[in-house]
């Protein structure tokens, strides 16, 4: 868990519509405003226990984006798994890119990355060996602002998604 010094971890000013987003750590208050983000962006949707279960468990890299009205606008969850390591018959631990979005209106100002910067850094503490993620094979966006971040394909989930969708699972060294 972390310090209160870590529920405000980074300002930037958006000049554009003079707002000023923060980013912090979640809080329970947060998780409808989250829901609301992952409805709007995100064909996925989780019921609020597991949100919850989220924040319970890995409340360090549970971040949110706000506007300067306090509403959220962008966050990322993460959770850690134990998985078959790629090198030996040992089970190590990944740290699982559970969801990530921003809202439409603040796309493409940096947010994303910043909210995937300072989480990964959170999930690190985790004693992982590797950063794993499953992302829609039509979804460039996302895509695109992985292999800024060094993920590389590693392979092809057939039928991941409920619409029969494939995925990338993507992968990053930590
Ligand atoms: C993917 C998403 C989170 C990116 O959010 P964002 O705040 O706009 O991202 P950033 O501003 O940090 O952009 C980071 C990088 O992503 C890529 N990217 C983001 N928007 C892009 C666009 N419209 N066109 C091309 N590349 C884009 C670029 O590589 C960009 O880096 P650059 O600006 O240096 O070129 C956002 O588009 C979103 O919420 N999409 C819907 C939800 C979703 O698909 N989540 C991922 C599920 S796996």
């Amino acid at each position: 868990m972390g310090t209160d010094k870590d529920t405000q971890t980074k300002y930037f000013n958006i000049f554009t519509d003079n707002d000023s987003i923060i980013i912090r750590r979640c809080t329970l208050e947060d998780l409808e405003g989250v829901i609301e983000v992952n409805e709007k962006e995100l064909p996925e949707d989780y019921p609020y226990f597991f949100y919850k279960s989220i924040l319970d468990n890995y409340a360090d890299s549970f971040l949110v984006a706000c506007n300067s009205s306090e509403k959220v606008i962008g966050y990322i969850m993460w959770r850690v798994e134990k998985l078959p390591s790629k090198y030996n018959l040992e089970f190590t631990n990944k740290g699982h890119l559970v969801s990530i979005a921003v809202l439409k209106n603040y796309r493409r100002l940096g947010i994303a990355s910043a909210l995937l910067n300072k989480s990964m850094l959170k999930v690190k503490n985790h004693n992982i060996d590797e950063f794993v993620l499953e992302v829609r094979v039509s979804n460039y966006l996302a895509i695109s602002l992985y292999k800024k971040f060094k993920f590389k394909t590693h392979s092809i989930k057939n039928k991941y998604y409920r619409d029969g969708e494939n995925a990338y699972y993507m992968t990053l060294k930590a």
